[in-house]
């Protein structure tokens, strides 16, 4: 039996998915990137071996995605993660119109076509604001773990508005309201508007088409998903394991690459 594998070294995660030649997902790993790219795709694999129980010698093909591709030595192919989180998304639903993928250093929306084809996107890698890393600032400062912030914010019955767009005004801003003692709750939820803002602002400039699958590790915060769904007026798909789709469309690539090389 062949294996196909797809590996997305993000800035926060290394993820990969190993498919078999019927496209079943067989195994995958998510382990984080710390300081070598390198190491963590090496580990990410060997985990993903392990879920799926073959030697890496069964692996057909590689393509490597994420801006961390360049990393991965043992990949046949790099390629961006825009192709890979949209033929992931809609490999998961397809009838997926748009993905919007909240990674920890950048955000991007995308419109998906017949077949997981992109048609278009745009992409906000400039800045912290509207991106997981913007949570994660907030959370240490709140001195709340990233998986409590979903289940905190829905608990809350209002919100605070943070004025501030700038991640790092915003900190100040956090602390301040901290210090006038609003409820940590409030805080998170007007954290979570205001990603969803910023992720809105991009989702108007291409408009919605079909339906809405989210990729990256902010989608598994609930929080956020069920302000951008009252946002965005429609549910939103999100996989149980939000962070490997990048990593799942670039293994559907390393199918195709080894069908189109025999
Ligand atoms: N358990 C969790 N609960 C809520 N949010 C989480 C959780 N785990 C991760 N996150 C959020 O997901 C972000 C990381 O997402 P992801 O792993 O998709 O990033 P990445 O792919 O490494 O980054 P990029 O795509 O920007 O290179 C974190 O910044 C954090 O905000
Ligand atoms: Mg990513």
């Amino acid at each position: 039996m062949k294996y196909f594998l797809g590996i997305d070294v993000g800035a926060l995660s290394t993820n990969a998915v190993i498919l078999d030649v019927r496209r079943e997902i067989v195994g995958y790993s998510i382990v984080q990137t710390g300081a070598n790219s390198t190491e963590a795709a090496e580990e990410t694999l060997e985990k993903a071996l392990v879920m799926a129980n073959i030697d890496r010698a069964k692996i057909t093909s590689t393509v490597a995605t994420g801006y961390g591709r360049i990393s991965v030595p043992f990949a046949e192919k790099k390629v961006t993660e825009i192709s890979c989180h949209a033929l992931g998304a809609y490999y998961l639903y397809p009838d997926t119109g748009t993905v919007i993928d909240i990674g920890g250093q950048d955000s991007k929306v995308i419109r998906v076509g017949d077949g997981g084809k992109v048609l278009d996107f745009t992409m906000n890698d400039k800045c912290a604001a509207g991106t997981g890393r913007f949570l994660e600032v907030m959370a240490a400062k709140l001195r709340v773990s990233l998986d409590e912030l979903g289940d905190l914010s829905l608990q809350a019955s209002q919100e605070v508005q943070i004025s501030s767009v700038c991640t790092v005004f915003a900190e100040s801003e956090v602390v301040s309201l901290v210090a006038q003692n609003h409820p940590t709750e409030e805080i998170i939820r007007g954290l979570h508007r205001s990603i969803v803002n910023r992720i809105w602002s991009m989702v108007k400039m291409l408009g919605i088409r079909g339906a809405v699958t989210m990729s990256g590790g902010v989608a598994k915060n609930r929080g956020v998903v069920s302000l951008l769904e009252e946002r965005l007026e429609q549910p939103i798909h999100v996989h149980t394991e939000p962070q490997i789709v990048g990593a799942l469309g670039a293994a559907l690539l390393a199918l195709r690459l080894a069908q189109t090389a025999t």
